[in-house]
């Protein structure tokens, strides 16, 4: 069997902490981990020359060769065109969308960087398989230079519809190196179906009737293939943290109050401050509830050079300061609002402590941290999952309560449900819950893409 190469912007070295990571590559340590191959991408460090050659190293079956970027590549590509123009647009937050020609071309450039670096680590059958925004034209980068290995690509955001996709200059540049892979990957079948139109409707292209793409001389495959959790371990994982610490603590200052946890990076599509609105209302509308709960809102920094994200991170300490001095009692505060990291296992020891899993993102490509919730639940007392219909997670997870994340009203009245929910009913919808994420767990989609990737017959346009 061919070894697999899997490029991704973050790698988590066998020497780093895994909280400092995100979804996706938590994913990847644990599917590559088992699978074994090479893991190449950024170091996560910045080096004012250009390094020649990559830092190298091993792990069992894992092996990792990284290279460090310069600052100006680090702040036009990751801060200005990944972070300020394709994670905004690709959110539908278009509003928030930062356009330059000069970031898109350095993009552009560290992408073939990426390709230069890569190509003497490479072997004639290896199989590559390229993740997410950050590397769209990486595959055509490749091809460019003589690579014909197999190339699978997967996107882990949403990608929108076509008439937010075309406010993008030089989108054709990114789809055409996109479509130098052999498969695609998206999370939902919505996500394809946005592929699908794009390619019909932008490039003229064709869906052939085995539901192979014809587009930019070529003939690729595509295919949606939602990313699981490590079921299995989360669940024991979040079964074992109730001694940790940090989880006694939470526990003692609840005492009988319940617990919602929110758990996110701090990024203005997770919907954080619509969430504090709604807990807000809830405060208001059932008054029952006040003293009962606290909301815990865990906000890891992220992308901290990014305006957006400073500005957001006022507007939730904002927020939070106004409900919490609105509603607080000598004893008690609705909002606990955290902004840093946390250990794997503390956050899988919360979410097993909460009643209430809030995950209420404005658009998500998939969001693990629904899967992980329910995976850390107690059988015998479950809790309920509130999850937005714009995650990716809910083309799965039906049994959870799902809202419109940019209805307060409709959040306040699933928070009030969750709270009373009698146990019979948490029970019937987490199982059906943990009976997907159980069946469509990370080794599940690992292998689905790899073994269409493998199987899969793109060819240049006859
Ligand atoms: O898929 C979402 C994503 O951008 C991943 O690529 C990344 O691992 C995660 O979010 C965290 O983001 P960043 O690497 O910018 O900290």
């Amino acid at each position: 069997m061919s070894r697999l190469v899997v490029v991704s912007n973050r790698v988590i070295l066998p020497s780093e902490r895994i909280q400092r990571a995100g979804g996706l590559a938590v994913a990847i340590r644990e599917a590559l981990g088992r699978s074994g191959g090479l893991w190449f991408g950024w170091s996560g460090e910045l080096s004012e020359t250009p390094e020649p050659t990559c830092q190298t190293d091993t792990k069992g079956k894992m092996e990792f060769a990284v290279f460090d970027l310069t600052p100006a590549e680090f702040d036009g590509y990751y801060n200005q065109f990944a972070n300020s123009t394709l994670w905004p647009l690709f959110h539908y937050r278009i509003g928030l969308v930062k356009f330059s020609r000069s970031a898109l071309q350095t993009y552009l450039a560290v992408n073939a960087r990426f390709a230069e670096m890569l190509i003497p680590h490479l072997k004639p059958d290896d199989t590559i398989w390229i993740h997410d925004y950050q590397l769209l034209t990486l595959a055509g980068e490749l091809r460019k230079r003589g690579v014909t290995n197999k190339i699978g690509f997967f996107l882990h955001i949403p990608l929108p519809g076509v008439d937010t996709l075309a406010v993008l200059p030089g989108l054709g540049t990114l789809m055409r190196g996109l479509a130098a892979a052999d498969l695609v990957g998206f999370q939902t079948e919505r996500d394809l179906q946005s592929f699908k139109d794009y390619v019909r409707q932008e490039v003229g292209g064709t869906i052939g009737a085995n539901g192979t793409i014809n587009c930019f001389d070529r003939t690729i495959e595509a295919g949606a293939f939602p990313i699981g959790i490590d079921t299995r371990v989360f669940a024991g994982l979040a079964e074992k943290a109730l001694s940790k610490p940090e989880c006694q603590q939470i526990k003692e200052g609840l005492g009988s109050r319940k617990l919602l946890i929110a758990i996110d990076r701090l990024d203005y599509s997770k919907g954080i401050p619509s969430r504090f609105e709604a807990c807000e209302e809830l405060l208001r509308a059932h008054p029952e509830h006040r003293g009962q709960f606290e909301l815990v809102q865990i906000a890891s920094p992220s992308r901290t050079d990014v305006a957006s994200y400073r500005d957001l991170r006022r507007e939730i300490d904002r927020l939070s300061g106004r409900i919490n001095g609105a509603f607080s009692e000598v004893h008690w505060a609705p909002i606990r609002y955290i902004n840093r990291t946390y250990p794997r296992q503390s956050l899988a020891g919360f979410c097993r402590m909460a009643a209430v899993g809030v995950v209420t993102p404005l658009r998500d490509g998939m969001n693990m941290v629904a899967k992980e919730y329910v995976a850390a639940q107690d059988p015998n007392d479950p809790g309920v999952l509130i999850l937005s219909r714009f995650a990716g997670a809910a083309a799965e997870l039906g049994s959870a309560l799902i809202v419109n994340p940019f209805d307060v009203d409709q959040c306040a009245d699933a928070m009030h449900r969750a709270l009373v929910m009698p146990l019979e009913e948490r029970q019937a919808r987490w199982r059906t819950a943990m009976d997907t994420i159980t069946r469509n767990d990370v080794k599940a989609w690992w292998t689905s893409f790899t073994t269409r990737l493998m199987a899969s017959q793109a060819r240049a346009a006859a």
